[in-house]
């Protein structure tokens, strides 16, 4: 298996490919850190208007960490999960008043701030600072999933960390945030949970899922 073959052909398809986000606009820590906050819980169609009205009220992250948590809330009013917009309120306050307003860049300082799990941490780190971590969410264990044939089951909890590890031996450290993005977009729009759309897929030649006909099959995922 050619890891370089796959980490070619996926950052330039999703160079060529990728859509016009407003968080792909003037792209910053702080801009990356919301948008990945809104997306956990949303579709992006659903996120664009929100994010481009939370982006125009709350421009900088000095401008978030000063408003009224209320505020802040009505923001987010029919996002839901409205604990991941207190969390983030509360982290950004931290990032201001401890480390002068920069999201901090090292995986230990910004992995405890308040709401920050496994997947905000490997997204920020990325996609802004271009870091070789990983990035599981459901679009990633899709592809990956497919592409390597992995049947583990992606409703039990520690299935994140074998995904992780297999991104972790994948991506070439030097495009992280394109192959972290490029992979989302690709299960976002390719790869999807039904009727992939293989043909135009940049990697189909090495996919196992495509190669044996099972795309419907994968990802296993049991309960919920
Ligand atoms: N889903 C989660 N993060 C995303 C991103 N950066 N772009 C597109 N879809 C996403």
């Amino acid at each position: 298996y050619n890891i370089h073959h796959f980490n070619e052909e996926l950052v330039t398809w999703f160079n060529r490919e990728k859509r016009d986000l407003p968080w792909r606009h003037e792209k910053n820590p702080y801009r990356v850190w919301v948008s990945e906050v809104m997306l956990q819980q949303t579709r992006v169609d659903t996120v664009i208007p929100y994010y481009n009205r939370f982006m125009e009220r709350f421009p900088t992250l000095e401008d978030l960490a000063a408003a009224d948590t209320d505020e802040v809330v009505k923001y987010w009013e029919g996002l839901g999960y409205y604990s991941r917009v207190r969390n983030l309120h509360e982290a950004v306050k931290e990032v201001a008043s401890v480390y002068e307003g920069i999201v901090p860049e090292e995986k230990e300082r910004f992995e405890k701030l308040k709401g920050v799990g496994p997947y905000t941490t490997g997204a920020v780190l990325s996609i802004a600072y271009n870091q070789p971590e990983p990035a599981v969410d459901g679009n990633v264990m899709r592809v990956m999933s497919r592409q390597f044939g992995i049947y583990d089951d992606i409703a039990l909890p520690k299935t994140r960390k074998i995904f992780e590890q297999v991104v972790r031996r994948l991506m070439d450290p030097t495009h992280a945030s394109d192959f972290n993005e490029g992979v989302m977009e690709l299960g976002a729009t390719v790869c999807t949970p039904k009727n992939p759309m293989c043909s135009l897929c940049p990697v189909q030649d090495t996919c196992y899922a495509y190669a044996h006909h099972v795309q419907d099959e994968l990802p296993v995922k049991t309960k919920k």
